[in-house]
């Protein structure tokens, strides 16, 4: 029932044929995406990688092909011969690049049969896809799909051209391991029992991190390397637990040095869908991310800023609000453009959606063409509510949305909320990439769990020379608050409100480098147990150098306009770390666990 392919081979492949082929003899094989009978005619559209080819197969002309046809279902693997001919008039598909042609077969072969498929493959355009746990467990079929394909495609493309790039500025490609030793990233490690030394573990790497700088102590001054990075954290639409880095290392190295190589790269890669970065990239540091955006990744393709009304709100006396400006806390708001409509259900919804966030409440003051209105009009009185729009340049027809409460969540939720009405009014212009560099960050973070100072990039992240002074201070004068305040040569690239990479001016002497450990907490013989050997080669000549990463799934995640991270890798993991096609993570033979020295407790 079943054909063989024998010595026939494709011309063609299914996106290919134009009218100018119109006459030529063709073979093409690929998958029966949709069959439709006409009794003496049967059509099937052909797909496969590169398109759609429409093929008709006729019982007048081609009896057996006919026959054949008729047993053709969905998804069946099959090859055609025939010639290309002129659609009929009326018949000419214009959405289709083969659409003015189709394949009039004179052969057929049935290569493959198909099961019914789990889900209906996605029809042009369509956003009624099945369950996305289902489609991962059939990844296989999923990724039939033209758009998944097409991601793909344009990630080989985008690698390429880094591939290209990097090579051409003189940067050597340099692989490190795998199975190693736990890296500074902060995430949870994967780790992997090693048999032959019972009771110990390689630890894989969540970034090349110590060795990219190890390359640089061995004089390889320029390294890159397209590394693949596993890290236990919790998952986000942009993460995955294994994911790739574009990861760079240069030496005698100063910021501009890796903001020229890295805006080369990027400008290369986002050629790929025309878009223009102008170069240098804007540059803004972390705090006025922070003031302006109230993240450190902003979004500037549209505005709508945080602004403040502490100082507007200073000498107020309604309790909530004075004691908040008491305690060091803020009080800003956004206005929203043409927001004096919402309705309080909506307002309702955006009060909910700032909770998520921290904060304990939203006000909101709206500019109706028939007067003012305001949740804190009993509070304030209509004159102080109309100053307080003034102050914000909030004009008729718009809203302003206030939250009151600590910095840190103020910013938290403003800054969310901002980027939700943005999605929600859809004020982001489409096909717009706006990258810049978000500089000077904090160097470490107080972690509230542990009371310690975690270093908010990295602990081998140099220190803004003008902070080391107080940096020195905090840690040999033990005044450990003051850690809060210093600033790291650390910088990312944002675009369109995505970190898509980071990197840093590195410390490149040990006794910097043991003070840093010692600042994030960890004992002299703890630090050595990590990363006494790094220290150690700090110590044989090590010159100044600098870095950085590119997730690579970000950026093609901007690439393929999709803010689903799984659209852009062939086999993605679960939200909660499966991959449901090979059901892993799985058991191990009990045989295999005693090799490894290593009981399961229930
Ligand atoms: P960082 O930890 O900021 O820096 O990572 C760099 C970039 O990698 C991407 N990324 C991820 N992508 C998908 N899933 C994840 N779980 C994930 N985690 C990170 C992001 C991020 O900006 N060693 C330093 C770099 C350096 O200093 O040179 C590092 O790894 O796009």
């Amino acid at each position: 029932m079943l054909d063989n392919l024998g010595s026939l081979e494709r011309t063609h492949t299914c996106g290919e044929l134009r009218a100018e082929n119109v006459g030529e003899e063709v073979v093409l094989m690929g998958w029966a995406a949709k069959k439709r009978d006409f009794g003496i005619f049967t059509f099937i559209d052909l797909r496969d990688r590169y398109g759609l080819t429409q093929v008709v197969v006729s019982e007048e002309t081609a009896k057996e092909a006919h026959t054949k046809a008729k047993n053709v279902r969905g998804e069946y693997v099959i090859a055609v011969k025939g010639k290309v001919v002129n659609r009929e008039e009326g018949t000419v598909n214009k959405k289709l690049p083969t659409g003015e042609i189709e394949i009039q077969v004179n052969e057929l072969l049935i290569l493959n049969s198909a099961k019914t498929l789990p889900f209906e493959l996605e029809k042009a355009g369509s956003q009624n896809l099945a369950s996305e746990d289902l489609r991962l467990k059939y990844r296989y079929i999923d990724l039939r799909r033209p758009s998944l394909q097409k991601n793909l495609e344009v990630r080989a493309k985008a690698l390429r051209k880094i591939r290209d790039y990097m090579d051409s500025q003189g940067f050597l490609e340099i692989e490190t391991p795998i199975l190693l030793k736990s890296t500074p990233e902060g995430a949870r490690d994967y780790v992997v029992p090693a048999r032959i030394q019972q009771g110990k573990f390689f630890a894989l790497p969540q970034s090349p991190q110590i060795l990219k700088q190890i390359t640089m102590i061995s004089g390889l001054d320029k390294y890159y390397q397209i590394a693949r990075c596993f890290r236990d954290e919790d998952l986000r639409a942009d993460r995955q637990p294994e994911f790739t880095q574009l990861d760079i290392e240069m030496s005698f190295a100063n910021e501009e040095m890796v903001f020229r190589t890295m805006e080369g790269v990027m400008k290369e890669v986002f050629s790929l869908v025309d878009a223009e970065f102008e170069t240098p990239f804007p540059r803004m540091t972390y705090a006025e991310a922070m003031r302006r955006y109230g993240v450190d990744k902003p979004d500037v393709r549209f505005g709508m800023e945080l602004q403040d009304l502490s100082d507007n709100l200073k000498d107020t006396d309604f309790a909530p609000f004075a004691k908040i400006l008491e305690e060091g806390g803020q009080i800003k708001c956004i206005v929203a453009k043409n927001g004096s409509g919402y309705s309080r259900k909506i307002l309702d919804g955006f009060q909910e959606f700032v909770k998520r966030y921290g904060a304990s409440g939203l006000a909101w003051i709206k500019l109706e063409e028939a007067g003012t209105k305001s949740s804190l009009m009993k509070v304030f009185g209509e004159e102080k509510i109309n100053e307080l729009a003034n102050a914000v340049n909030a004009e008729k027809g718009d809203a302003v949305l206030i939250v009151a409460g600590r910095k840190s969540i103020v910013a938290a939720s403003l800054g969310a909320l901002r980027k939700e009405i943005a999605k929600r009014d859809e004020l982001i212009p489409k096909g717009v990439y706006k990258p810049l560099w978000v500089t000077e960050f904090p160097m470490f973070e107080y972690n509230e769990e542990t009371g310690n100072y975690d270093p908010m990039h990295h602990p081998f992240t140099s220190l803004m020379p003008e902070d080391i002074p107080l940096f020195k201070r905090a840690v040999e004068d033990g005044e450990t608050e003051l850690l809060g305040k210093i600033r790291a040569r650390a910088y990312d690239i944002v675009i369109n409100g995505y970190e898509i990479g980071s990197g840093s001016i590195r410390v490149h002497r040990g006794e910097i480098q043991s003070l840093i450990f010692k600042a994030q907490g960890l004992t002299p013989e703890r630090a050595k147990e990590r990363f006494g050997f790094f220290v150690e080669a700090l110590e044989y000549g090590t010159p100044p150098h600098g870095g950085f990463a590119a997730g690579i799934e970000r950026t093609i995640m901007l690439l393929c306009e999709t803010d689903n991270i799984r659209d852009v890798l062939a086999f993605p993991k679960t939200a909660s770390a499966q991959d449901l096609m090979m059901d892993s993570p799985g058991d191990v033979d009990k045989k295999q666990l005693d090799e490894l020295g290593i009981k399961i407790i229930d």
